[in-house]
Formats: C-alpha cells, structure tokens, sequence
C-alpha cells in the first residue's frame, strides 16, 4: 500500500512493531525440547496482547498462530504438539498479523542452541544477503535488480534461491502490489519500487533446491531436492533513500 497519511503511518507502524516483538520473544523463548505448539502459543499470546490477529489464521484458517518451520521445511511449517525443537536445529519463525486493518510481516531462520549441524553459515549468507539488498532499495529501483543481487550474492556463498517463493507487498492485507519481488533476475518484471509504498523483503536463500513444493500435511513446504533453506524478512517503507525498516525490533540481523 501506498502510505498518504500520518494515520496510515501510525496504523502500519504499529502492527509493525507487534510482529517485530513477537518474533523477537518467540526467538528468545525456544529452547530445545520444547514442542513448536508451545512455542507457537507463546507468540499467540503476545499477539493477543497487542489486540493483533494471526494473518495465516485469518486469511487462509492455518492451524497455528504462526508458521514454524524446522530443518527440510522451507516455510509454513504447522506449529504441532509433535514437532519438538531439537538442539542445533535450524528453526524459521514467521510472524504475520493484523490491527485495526493494519497487516505486516516478519521472519528469521536461527539455528537453536549450539551450532552442531553447521546451519549458521546458511543463516548469516541471508541475514547479511538481506541486509544488502534493503540497503539498495529507494523509489525507482527496478524490482527485478534486487532479484539479481540476491541471486547474485547467494551464488557467490555457494548457494541456490528458492524461485516460487517472494517478498511482496503488505499494508492492508497480507499479500498485495507487487506481488512478486523475486530472489532471482526475473527479467519480465518490468515493475519498480514506489517511494511510500509498503512491502515485504525476504530471502529464500538455500542449499539444494530451487523450489518449494508442498508436502502431505497440505501446507508446509520442503525444497523439490532436500536441503536447507533460510528465509529472513523485514516490512519496510520505500523512501527516496534508505528504505524505513518496520519491523527493526525483532532484531533478526543482531
Ligand atoms: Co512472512
Ligand atoms: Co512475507
């Protein structure tokens, strides 16, 4: 959405930090041995407490407040009482929600604990990789450019992108114009960044695969080869220089 009040500003900048907290939390909360149904109840009740509605619940009826996606699972991975948090696990939160019409969204990949399956090299490729690529983001970029550079720097580390997975715009639901900011050089994407616009940037950035396909549960995602993936995602503001970083508290590049 395009931001032309202080109203709208304030509106976006609230939800903004209600998903930003609740990241964080949920991040600092998880220990191993804990169920993600556990974990994922935590955030419900924070979310709660800032009158802020689950997104997935709200718009596609997702049986958890948020999605928990742990090791093979690219993103959207069911927050179940089965899925028990192990030491060293890669672990992707993502929070996305709703206030007073409001909507954002935020995630981060973090491995869980000591390091002991080597994760946290993928998981510092895409913070690092993000961080890049939202500096280069003003009104009048090519949208497709940042696709590139995210490739781009993934190659570099020797790594891949997941293809059918973007960033996009958000503000008044969950989903909007542009639908597709794409980790890779989509060169048919002839659109650009907009000054006050509101949009969603994520890395998708991984080991084997290229696309995520869904598996049997009907909604979590694994990659078509097996590997790893780690996404992270700020809600930002498009200005005419360095873009507004909205969802700053959940600290995910710290
Ligand atoms: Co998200
Ligand atoms: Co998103």
């Amino acid at each position: 959405m395009p931001i032309t009040t202080h109203a709208e500003l304030a509106g976006i900048k609230k939800i903004s930090e209600a998903v930003a907290i609740t990241l964080k939390e949920m991040r600092e909360y998880a220990r191993p041995g804990m169920t993600a149904k556990a974990l994922d109840d935590f955030g419900g009740s924070i979310l709660k407490n800032f009158g802020a509605n689950s997104a997935p619940k709200l718009s596609y009826n997702f049986p958890g407040w948020t999605c928990i996606s742990t090791n093979n699972e690219v993103a959207h991975g069911i927050p179940s009482e089965n899925k028990i948090l192990q030491e060293g696990d890669l672990v992707n939160i993502d929070v996305s929600a709703e206030l007073e019409g409001f909507w954002s969204d935020n995630g981060g990949s973090f491995v869980l604990g000591e390091d002991i399956n080597n994760h946290n090299v993928l998981v510092k490729a895409s913070k690092s990789i993000l961080f890049n690529a939202i500096r280069q983001i003003k009104g009048g970029v090519k949208i497709a450019d940042i696709g590139r550079f995210i490739e781009m720097e993934a190659k570099k580390s020797g790594y891949r992108v997941i293809r059918n997975l973007t960033g996009h715009g958000v503000g008044r639901s969950l989903h909007e114009e542009p639908y597709d900011i794409a980790c890779y050089y989509d060169k048919s994407n002839v659109k650009r960044f907009r000054k006050n616009s509101i949009v969603a940037v994520e890395t998708f950035i991984s080991t084997k695969s290229t696309n995520a396909i869904e598996i049997s549960d009907g909604w979590t995602l694994a990659g078509q080869n097996g590997g790893f993936v780690a996404q992270h995602e700020h809600t930002i503001m498009v200005t005419d220089s360095e873009p507004i970083i909205l969802t700053e508290a959940n600290q995910i590049w710290n």
